[in-house]
């Protein structure tokens, strides 16, 4: 479609939510784009949840990006490098997953706990991965040392403000290894055997952890279970736990991609056993990747480059982000079939961008890549849909939090840099805990040419949210080659200021280095209030905007 024509089509079809007449008449230019705010719609509070990481004994992430232990020359709290900490909590941490990921499935909590040099050490998981960097050397990435168990990660989650989602073995551990790890880190103080093993270790207080994952993938890697195989495991494991008078909210281990079966048969299974046994989430997992040249179902072979990507795959692989919406609903409409008043919540407790291997930032870094302006798009449009699906997403957890996978920080050694994923979580921030508002966007498709042929991409993405007398608008215009003009309407109230924030970059292979921190980086943007109270801003083209409209 011509713009010409998608501005007529657009103001036809959305003609009962435009505010304000001025802008319909001849002599006024007519914009891009339109947003229409719907103040008196709102869908639900935004879990600050949302805004959880992912951290797995995988590669770079534990040892080099978190841990740097307590001797280290790198500024440390307790271990834990000072300068993540820190910004860490610049963004609002709210939670964390560990220890996988698959790494959870071959993980004893008990290798964890206790004095660290008696601590064993154990082959990890990952170790004979295929992706390996060529010459990684051997190490605690290979080899875990067990330097950081369950208490140095609670600790960390305490000094990052973030609540931990402990995701329990269900492949090579029993349920009574799931209830006594409960035991160990919930129990009063003095109470049981447990509660003094965590007094030795320098804890008397229970760290009071709510969120439990039961299992991960158990349809690969956590077990290869069938669906009613997993739910006759996820029912035995949490048939008993000491609740300690602690809400336990327990997270069920969800689809490989899109196979709804799975879910359907689940909780099938689940229902035929009487109930879903205090389930509070259901996990989703969603990765994008592409292609480089030649279409491949190849799970290793079948990924585009993280820098230095061919053109079509900037669109191709924000189409593949643009899927995580069906996996929501599709999923969503599936529960709803059991659980009618919709008590089990979605957790999408992994998503994000993998690319193939190549862009690490040091050969220990497994699965390590880099983060372009692309990967802030991708960011910026996966939490727009979240907001979107409030009343039904309530926690998500990005893959993973540093050294790997779509990642908010790299780190080596004493190096330490923040991608553009980081800025689009910072930006994001104001939208936690807020109330999400409905928000029709109205733009035309971006077009590009997929294997020759004419494809196209959704155009402007975004969501908005109410807090304390101001609404916060987020945007991404995922078009590398226009800028979009566009009118927004609030509907049940008046702007009086605008605040805006911009993330872009000319180049779509921008991303940030250890020599070149601050390449790509948040700067001050600009927007018009006009008459009618209708705001008008242009979105860069590939980029992330933030509007913070303060009401009357
Ligand atoms: O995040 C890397 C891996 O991807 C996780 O361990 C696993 O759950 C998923 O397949």
């Amino acid at each position: 479609m011509k713009r010409r024509d998608f501005v007529t089509t657009a103001i036809a079809g959305a003609g009962a939510l435009i505010v304000g007449r001025a802008y319909t008449t001849s002599q006024t230019r007519l914009a891009d784009a339109r947003i229409e705010i719907s103040l008196n719609d709102p869908i639900g509070r935004i879990a600050p949840e949302i805004y959880g990481h992912f951290v797995e004994h995988l590669g770079g992430v534990v040892y080099d990006g978190i841990w740097v232990g307590e001797n280290s020359k790198i500024p440390n709290q307790y271990g834990v490098r000072s300068a993540l900490v820190d910004a860490m909590k610049k963004i609002k941490s709210s939670v964390a997953r560990w220890p996988g990921g698959c790494f959870a499935d071959s993980y004893n909590w008990r290798d964890g706990i206790g004095p660290r040099s008696g601590r064993p050490r154990r082959p990890n998981f990952w170790i004979d991965a295929r992706e390996w960097p060529a010459g990684a050397p051997d190490g605690p990435w290979k080899y875990d040392t067990n330097h950081f168990g369950n208490d140095e990660f609670l600790r960390f989650c305490e000094l990052t403000g973030s609540q931990p989602y402990l995701a329990a073995n269900v492949r090579s551990l029993s349920a009574r290894d799931f209830y006594e790890w409960i035991d160990y880190c919930n129990s009063p103080a003095g109470a049981t055997t447990l509660a003094d093993m965590r007094a030795a270790a320098g804890r008397r207080e229970p760290y009071s952890v709510r969120y439990w994952g039961v299992g991960n993938e158990s349809w690969g890697c956590g077990g290869r279970f069938t669906p009613e195989e997993y739910a006759v495991e996820y029912a035995r494991f949490v048939e008993w736990v000491p609740r300690y008078g602690i809400d336990l909210a327990f997270i069920g281990s969800g689809p490989n991609g899109g196979d709804l079966s799975w879910t359907r048969r689940f909780f099938g299974r689940l229902a035929e056993k009487g109930g879903f046994g205090r389930m509070w989430g259901w996990g989703l997992h969603h990765y994008s990747w592409n292609v480089s040249g030649g279409r491949t179902n190849d799970w290793f072979q079948g990924k585009g480059a993280a820098v230095g990507y061919p053109e079509e795959e900037w669109y191709e692989l924000l189409n593949e982000a643009n899927k995580m919406e069906k996996l929501i609903t599709d999923n969503w409409a599936i529960m709803g079939e059991f659980d009618r008043q919709h008590r089990v919540k979605l957790v999408v407790d992994e998503w994000g961008a993998w690319y193939k291997p190549g862009s690490e930032v040091h050969n220990t870094h497994l699965l390590g890549q880099q983060s372009t302006i692309r990967d802030a798009l991708l960011a910026g449009l996966t939490l727009d849909i979240f907001h979107k699906h409030a009343d039904k997403v309530a926690m998500s957890n990005i893959a993973q939090l540093v050294n790997c996978l779509q990642s908010l920080f790299l780190a080596h050694e004493d190096k330490f840099v923040l991608t553009p994923t980081y800025h689009v979580f910072d930006m994001y921030a104001a939208h936690q805990g807020a109330t999400a508002l409905r928000t029709h966007v109205s733009s035309s498709r971006v077009e590009y040419t997929r294997q020759g042929r004419p494809a196209s991409l959704p155009g402007l993405g975004g969501s908005a949210s109410l807090q304390d007398r101001t609404v916060t608008l987020t945007v991404t215009n995922p078009d590398p080659k226009s800028a979009v003009e566009t009118e927004i309407g609030l509907r049940g109230a008046r702007v009086r200021e605008v605040e805006v924030t911009v993330l872009s970059a000319r180049d779509t292979q921008a991303h940030n280095t250890f020599d070149n921190p601050r390449e790509i980086q948040p700067r001050a943007g600009s927007a018009r209030i006009g008459s009618g109270g209708v705001v008008t801003c242009t979105f860069a083209p590939a980029s992330v905007t933030k509007l913070q409209l303060s009401l009357v």
